[in-house]
């Protein structure tokens, strides 16, 4: 099965100003790039002028977060019918959004359902914690955490539903994981994936935590992953250049 390369910047709370994202937009817009998906995700507040910034590019345009309800009394967040037509899809379950927000597997599972439910994209995030490492946890950890956050989904379609492997500890460290424990980590999710009921192998795993010019030849030929997900490197337009050119075929 032939999976398409995914590269995603994850903005985060970043950059400064509503100006500042639409700059970078701009850039990333600009810069051509082949066979090779890309999706950016902009803080909530830049959404509409990023995706307006990149309407005749082929950049997809992501939510960093989802909530799991339809409307109602949710102050300050984001539902889905507000995303239709600003956003392809949104991440959902990142380590930053579960350690600040609250989330757990469940709420996780509900989000990911709202999402695909709703025709979105969903880039599910999983990975292990530093402790978890260490202790030789990682595959017990994405077992449960997949199983968990699927749980609520029934059509995991691969033009949707992608996967985001980012241990923790590697996340803004600028200590990635290696390219080994990645197609590991990659194998343990379509395994996890498949004992769920969802045909694993056309979907895309990404790898994200520290991602950079410098380290991403690790990961673009490492078994089983597909794409990278990335923070602080995808700030910089020329070095997301770069890193969207090491996963083109
Ligand atoms: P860094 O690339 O900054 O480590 O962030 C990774 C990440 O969390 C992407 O979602």
């Amino acid at each position: 099965m032939t999976r398409g390369r995914l590269v995603v910047g994850n903005w985060k709370m970043n950059p400064a100003t509503i100006k500042d994202a639409l700059a970078l937009a701009r850039t990333v817009g600009a810069t051509p790039h082949a066979a090779v998906d890309i999706g950016v995700a902009p803080p909530a507040i830049a959404l509409a002028a990023v995706t307006d910034a990149l309407r005749s590019t082929d950049v997809a345009v992501f939510a960093q977060d989802v909530h799991w309800e339809a409307s109602g009394a949710y102050t300050g967040q984001l539902s889905v019918s507000m995303l239709r037509g600003l956003a392809a899809g949104a991440i959902v379950g990142h380590s930053e959004v579960r350690r600040d927000q609250g989330d757990d597997d469940a709420r996780i599972a509900r989000k990911l359902a709202r999402a695909l439910g709703a025709g979105l994209q969903a880039i599910l995030c999983v990975g292990e914690t530093e402790a978890e490492f260490a202790q030789g946890r990682t595959a017990s950890v994405l077992k449960m955490q997949i199983a968990r956050d699927i749980s609520e989904v029934s059509d995991l379609s691969p033009e949707r539903f992608i996967v985001a492997y980012e241990p923790i500890w590697a996340i803004g460290t600028g200590r990635p994981a290696s390219g080994a424990h990645a197609s590991a980590a990659a194998q343990t999710i379509r395994a996890a994936l498949d004992a769920s009921g969802a045909s694993a192998d056309g979907i895309r795993v990404l790898y994200g935590g520290s991602v950079s010019a410098a380290s991403v030849s690790e990961f673009a030929a490492a078994d089983g992953i597909d794409g990278a997900l990335v923070g602080g490197a995808s700030l910089k337009a020329d070095e997301f250049a770069a890193i969207i050119r090491a996963f083109a075929p």
